[in-house]
């Protein structure tokens, strides 16, 4: 093993410690990385908010939304907050940071049970603005008028677009000044029925012409992914096979197969609520033909050992702003473990993506069965063992 470089060790070992004046915490992604991983839990965004959550002496029982890792819920423990997300992974990664600190860990509701009242509202303003005015939109019908929201973003997150939805949705935004590339913002006065474009549902069509509805956090919401519409004109015929659509999304590679195909079953499975609840919308006409079952989970950690014929996954390249294969790895060891023997799974990937020895280390074989200038299509095989 190679030497760490002094100085580097205890760098690598607060990437993981996060050290405020009231608290030392052991924070960790989900799943849990070896020590020396560079991903960190927590951003400088989380510790501004639950700071400034305590000057501003928020009341007990706050709501936090979208808390990546538990940060913000652990440094605000003794408030008794109530998580608020619309990631299966962010519950998972707060329960266990929670249980490694010997905290008590928050209640979780999930993004599509309603919001819980509050006085206090703490919120990681989102990327996608689509889903930032979805959670203004719910704040702004619950905010008591004596009630507060406090706001992050990273400073250049901080566009005309998120200004213009934050004064959509109330009449008073103060802004602070950047600490550590993040602002701190103050939110209150909610406007009455605000004017607003904002729908619920966003309306795409498969190639196939399938309505696709997506909520406000779904993937390419609004278009076709391009790699989807690559994977699509390469599905096998499944006709009485048991089929995954691994990070379904949408649900827009179930459309299509069952569309061309009719599968014994087909499961769908997303760490989104939000991309389990579209991807039921668009795929239930078909409940007919096949068995249509629909799971949130992290990869296929619920799945059975060798259970599915056919697995079909277009991997996520990405952990909030973070570009990683971990999630693409986890997903190709589950469906190895998943597959029955001469199993298939069939994933589309970014050329410059590594995913082919990945997948050489866990599958009999690993073929390319379709490139074009951006994407390559594997077919990976498990061996008869
Ligand atoms: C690139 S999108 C693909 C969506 C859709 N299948 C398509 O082709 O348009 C990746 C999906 O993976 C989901 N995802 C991310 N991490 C996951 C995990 N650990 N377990 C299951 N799904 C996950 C995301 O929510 C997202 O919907």
């Amino acid at each position: 093993m190679q030497d760490i470089p002094v100085g580097l060790e205890e760098f690598l070992q607060n990437n993981h410690q996060l050290n405020t004046d009231k608290q030392n915490l052991q924070l960790w992604r989900y799943p849990k990385q070896t020590s020396d991983s560079p991903l960190q839990a927590w951003d400088n965004g989380d510790i501004l908010l639950a700071e400034s959550a305590l000057k501003h002496q928020i009341e007990q029982n706050p709501v936090i939304l979208n808390d990546n890792f538990g940060a913000i819920s652990l440094l605000l423990n003794a408030k008794n907050p109530i998580l608020y997300s619309d990631s299966y992974i962010s519950g998972l990664a707060t329960l266990q940071n929670a249980e490694d600190n010997q905290l008590k860990s928050p209640p979780l509701c999930h993004q599509l049970n309603d919001l819980p009242t509050s006085n206090h509202y703490l919120l990681k303003i989102p990327k996608n603005l689509d889903f930032l005015e979805a959670q203004l939109h719910q704040i702004n019908q619950l905010l008591p008028p004596n009630g507060k929201v406090l706001a992050t973003a990273r400073v250049d997150q901080m566009t005309s677009g998120v200004k213009k939805l934050l004064n959509r949705y109330f009449y008073q935004v103060d802004i602070g000044l950047a600490v550590k590339k993040f602002r701190l913002i103050e939110l209150s006065e909610p406007t009455q029925a605000p004017y607003s474009s904002y729908r619920y549902f966003a309306t795409s069509y498969s190639p196939s012409n399938c309505e696709l509805a997506s909520a406000p956090n779904v993937f390419s919401r609004k278009q076709l992914d391009q790699g989807a519409a690559f994977l699509v004109q390469h599905l096998p015929d499944c006709t009485g096979l048991k089929v995954i659509d691994l990070a379904c999304g949408n649900g827009v590679l179930s459309c299509e197969t069952l569309v061309k195909f009719k599968p014994k079953q087909l499961l769908l499975v997303d760490e989104s609520y939000m991309a389990i609840e579209s991807a039921k919308k668009n795929t239930e006409l078909f409940a007919q033909h096949s068995r249509l079952c629909y799971e949130i989970d992290d990869c296929l950690s619920k799945q059975a050992d060798a259970s599915a014929d056919l697995i079909l996954c277009n991997p996520p390249f990405h952990q909030i702003q973070t570009i990683t294969t971990h999630i693409a790895t986890q997903m190709f060891v589950d469906a190895a473990r998943v597959l029955r023997k001469d199993g298939r799974l069939l994933v589309v990937a970014n050329r410059h993506l590594p995913y082919v020895k990945i997948l050489q280390k866990h599958f009999a074989s690993v073929d390319c069965l379709a490139q074009n200038r951006k994407f390559m299509i594997y077919l990976a095989v498990k061996g008869s063992e």
